[in-house]
Order: structure tokens, then C-alpha cells, then sequence
């Protein structure tokens, strides 16, 4: 018999209450990753704030304590770049379950010089994918113990064509930072499916879910004074591209409500409704190189031996 029970419509301004749980949000002090930890925050969850620039993090709480009075927010030191800082980070948060963790933090580099991570991967890779790859691992029993926590991978539109080089991950031949960073975020849509696969295989009630922001402009990004400004000038200029993209705050969105919407379940892609690049979240179809298990599956193997973990989870 079809259910009687009419569920509101997902609103994007009247979130769910979540207090009483625990968010992290990877690059949470700036862009997107502020937006979706203000927006979390008016929930009355604790979300954590996961930066390596304790400045640049307290600036970003004090500016959601500011629009969410009584907002309870916390600094994490993070840095992606330095897989060996990783363990440590994830054993200073100090808590007994984590309920959702949002990867959020990315870098797009523009110099045309390949650069690397402490650890000798190329920086785009190893923060963007391989830092998150490591970071689910250490924060995997913090997850389980929140029966239904969620991995929240934050991917790129430029993620659904890109073509990943299994056999070049590290972008050793004819390094573009633009490609290397839309093999990136491939690589991280991927993983949050395979991660899907596998927590499925086991019976665990964690989620792997994975989204994007759509196009997200800091002109069309309202001020956030202290974490960002947008001056009248900027807002004008980017009055055109409004058509097409959005600013951060509605960036934000799909990984928001792919946190709190007890109806996502894992392995969707969440993305902006118009055209994939603006607008309220909506579920997106699963395809293409996106939806090749076997690519998945090798970037996993890949990923295991580059950074000597890998996340494991069990039942319940
Ligand atoms: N904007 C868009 O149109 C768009 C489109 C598709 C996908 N995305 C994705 O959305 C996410 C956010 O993008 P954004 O536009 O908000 O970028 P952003 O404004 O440049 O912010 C990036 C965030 O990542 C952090 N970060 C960089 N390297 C880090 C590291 N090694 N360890 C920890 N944190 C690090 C930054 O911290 P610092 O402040 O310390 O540098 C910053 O908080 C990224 O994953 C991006 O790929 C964005």
C-alpha cells in the first residue's frame, strides 16, 4: 500500500534540528566548505571546522557565531598535504562518534609548474583525493559508532568527463594543472562510489554519498566580513554569470542536505537542479567513467598503496 506520509519538499532555508550531533567539514574556514559549516551550524550540531590556519578557522567561527548566536563550533588543525598529520588530527577531535564528514577542501592550482605534497605526490592529487582517501580511514570508527554516518565527497562537474590516467596518477607526463585538477575530482566521485560498493558489501549503516557544487563564484558570494568580502564592484561584474552559476552559499547546498536529508541514501550524486550549475539540490543520474566499477575498484588498489591505508568498515 503507497505510503500516506506527504514529506515536505527539501528547503534549503528550513534545515532539519540536528542537535546533539557531530559534523566535520574539510576546508571549513573558507568558500564553499564556511558556507556548508554556517549552514550546518543553524542545525545546533556541533560542526567542526577542519583547516590548517588557525586564523583563517577562528575568523570563519566568529563569523558563524556571529549570524547563529549560541552556534557551537570547533577548529580542527588539518592539513590533507601531509598524509603523516593525519592519524593525529582525527585523535584530537576528541569525540565518541562522528555523524557525517563533509570532503570539501580542494586546491586548483594555476602556476604551470607541477608541485608535490610532504609526502611526494602531486599536490593536486594528493590533497584533493588522496588526502580525503587517508583521512576516511583514520576517521572510519568515529563514523561507525554514528549508526547512519555519512561520507560526504565533494566533486566537481569537470569531475564527469575528465579521463583519470591510472598508469600516470601522479601526473608525471605533461603536467596541466587544470587537468590534473579535473583528474582529481574524478578521482574523489570514484572513490565515493567504490567506498558505496564496499560499505554495502560488508552490511554498514555508514552512507557514501557524493556531490558538487555546480559553478560557485566569489562574486556572486554574499560577504561574510573576515572570511570574505565582496565589494560593489565585484558584485556588478559578476550580475552576468549569475545566469549561469551561483555564489558559494548555494554551493553549498547539495552537500548539506546530502548531511541531513534522511531520505539520501548512499552512492547518489547530489548536484544543482539547473543544468548541474545552479539552483537547489537535485539527485543526479550515475554514468560514464563515473559508473565504471572496475576504474573504481584500481583507483581504490592505487590509492592503498600510495598512501599505506585504507578505509575499512564493518557491519552495523
Ligand atoms: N567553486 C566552484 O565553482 C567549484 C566547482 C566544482 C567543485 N568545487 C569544489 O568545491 C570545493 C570547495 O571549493 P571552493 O571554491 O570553496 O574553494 P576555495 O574557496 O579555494 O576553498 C578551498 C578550501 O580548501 C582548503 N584547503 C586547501 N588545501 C588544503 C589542505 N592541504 N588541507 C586542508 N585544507 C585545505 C582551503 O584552506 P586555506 O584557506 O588554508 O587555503 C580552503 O578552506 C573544492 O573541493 C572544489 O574542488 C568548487
Amino acid at each position: 500500500m503507497p505510503s500516506l506520509v506527504r514529506t515536505r519538499p527539501w528547503d534549503v532555508h528550513r534545515l532539519p534540528p540536528a542537535e546533539g550531533r557531530n559534523f566535520l567539514v574539510t576546508g571549513g574556514n573558507a568558500g564553499i566548505g564556511y558556507f556548508v559549516a554556517e549552514q550546518l551550524a543553524s542545525t545546533r550540531a556541533t560542526v567542526v571546522l577542519g583547516s590548517r590556519d588557525a586564523t583563517k578557522a577562528a575568523a570563519a567561527m566568529a563569523s558563524i557565531r556571529s549570524r547563529v548566536p549560541g552556534a557551537r563550533v570547533r577548529h580542527l588543525r588539518l592539513d590533507l598535504a601531509d598524509l603523516s598529520s593525519l592519524k593525529s588530527s582525527v585523535e584530537a577531535l576528541e569525540l565518541e562518534r562522528l555523524d557525517a564528514v563533509v570532503h570539501n577542501a580542494g586546491v586548483l592550482l594555476d602556476e604551470p609548474q607541477r608541485r608535490e605534497t610532504k609526502d611526494g605526490n602531486e599536490l593536486t592529487f594528493g590533497t584533493n583525493h588522496l588526502g580525503h582517501f587517508a583521512l576516511t580511514h583514520w576517521l572510519a570508527p568515529l563514523l561507525s559508532a554514528a549508526h547512519g554516518g555519512r561520507v560526504v565527497i565533494t566533486g566537481s562537474f569537470v569531475g564527469k568527463s575528465a579521463r583519470l590516467d591510472l598508469d600516470d596518477l601522479q601526473t608525471t607526463r605533461d603536467y596541466r594543472p587544470k587537468r590534473a585538477y579535473e583528474r582529481s575530482k574524478q578521482a574523489q566521485m570514484l572513490f565515493g562510489f567504490e567506498l558505496d560498493r564496499r560499505l554495502r558489501a560488508v552490511g554498514s549503516t555508514t552512507l557514501s554519498v557524493v556531490t558538487h557544487p555546480g559553478g560557485a563564484l566569489d562574486s556572486l558570494t554574499p560577504s561574510r566580513p573576515s572570511v570574505h568580502v565582496r565589494t560593489t564592484g565585484e558584485r556588478l561584474r559578476g550580475l552576468p554569470a549569475g545566469i549561469l552559476v551561483q555564489g558559494k552559499e548555494a554551493g553549498a547546498w547539495p552537500a548539506v542536505r546530502a548531511v541531513l536529508d534522511p531520505s539520501v541514501v548512499g552512492g547518489q550524486l547530489w548536484g544543482p537542479r539547473v543544468f548541474g550549475l545552479r539552483g537547489a539540490p537535485g539527485l543526479e543520474s550515475v554514468r560514464g567513467h563515473l559508473a565504471d566499477t572496475v576504474l573504481g575498484a584500481r583507483l581504490w588498489a592505487a590509492s592503498r598503496d600510495l598512501t599505506g591505508v585504507e578505509p575499512t568498515f564493518g557491519p552495523g
